[in-house]
């Protein structure tokens, strides 16, 4: 375990399958403006969510391996801004990295139920979340409080990542169609659950789709603060709240996604991994 002062100064490690995360991102330099912050992208690799748990479980030990590695100063603390990569492999990470902090995000299905008139909730998520066992046993876990509609969105993360906005207005609509109907009358749904980090970046798509008195829940602010409560320590005034950003993939593509949907301007570090 390092001592004080140089735990202090270690960066707080986020990673997912690519810009979605910065969803996460968002909310933790909201809640810990002080701290520096190392994003990976992994998106040479990406989508996650449609590849089996091997595949994801090696990428994220591989992330990990590298953001406590000698390239630069190890983190502190890890972030898994990815609910895929939760499912399949925070279990492994955490047995893997034992004195290492690591918060997952999991779909807000218990912030859901807080807010439900119609106790009807949709889920949206990658195929990988909805099928894993971690996911079964968190609907289990609320067995009774509500009725769950999940609905796996093959393809949408990979749109958002792409940016291509024709493709993710016709994979939102053909979604929101299949999970049901929605509204604040009895039977219908009134709360979504954005139970994916790439689809708050297509928040505004669905919201016109579902109207305007439906939820929709995400985990960022929850997760922000889970991380604040599980840092070793947190950094001081003097640190400069840097924030790094790396991809494994198109460099522009999370420069642009930065720019554009939280309004920074950084450069982008190429990774091998
Ligand atoms: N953003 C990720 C998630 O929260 C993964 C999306 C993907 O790569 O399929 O699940």
């Amino acid at each position: 375990m390092a001592d004080r002062s140089e735990s202090v100064k270690r960066p707080i490690g986020v990673f997912d399958s690519g810009v979605g995360g910065l969803s996460i991102l968002r909310a933790l330099r909201a809640e810990l403006p002080l701290e520096d912050f190392i994003y990976v992208a992994d998106s040479g690799f990406a989508p996650y969510g449609e590849r089996d748990d091997a595949f994801v479980i090696e990428r994220a030990q591989r992330i990990t391996r590298h953001l406590l590695g000698p390239n630069h100063l190890p983190i502190k603390t890890l972030v898994v801004a990815c609910n895929t990569a939760t499912a399949a492999a925070i279990a492994l990470l955490r047995q893997g990295f034992p004195t290492l902090p690591i918060v997952g995000v999991e779909p807000a299905l218990k912030p859901a139920v807080a807010v439900t008139h119609t106790r009807r909730i949709g889920v949206l998520a990658t195929r990988g979340t909805l099928a894993s066992q971690k996911f079964k046993a968190l609907l289990s876990s609320l067995a009774g409080q509500a009725e769950f509609v999940c609905t796996p969105c093959d393809g949408l993360a990979d749109a958002i990542e792409r940016h291509d906005t024709a493709q993710i207005e016709a994979l939102c609509a053909q979604y929101i169609r299949a999970t049901g109907q929605f509204g604040i009358q009895n039977g219908e749904i009134d709360t979504l659950v954005l139970g994916c980090t790439h689809y708050p970046f297509a928040g505004d798509v669905f919201q016109s789709l579902v109207g305007p008195d439906v939820h929709l829940i995400d985990n960022g602010e929850p997760v922000a603060r889970q991380t604040r409560r599980v840092l070793p320590h947190l950094a001081a005034d003097a640190n400069a709240g840097q924030v790094t950003l790396c991809a494994t993939g198109d460099k522009t593509a999370l420069a642009h996604a930065c720019e554009h949907w939280l309004g920074w301007q950084l450069p982008v570090q190429s990774l091998t991994l």
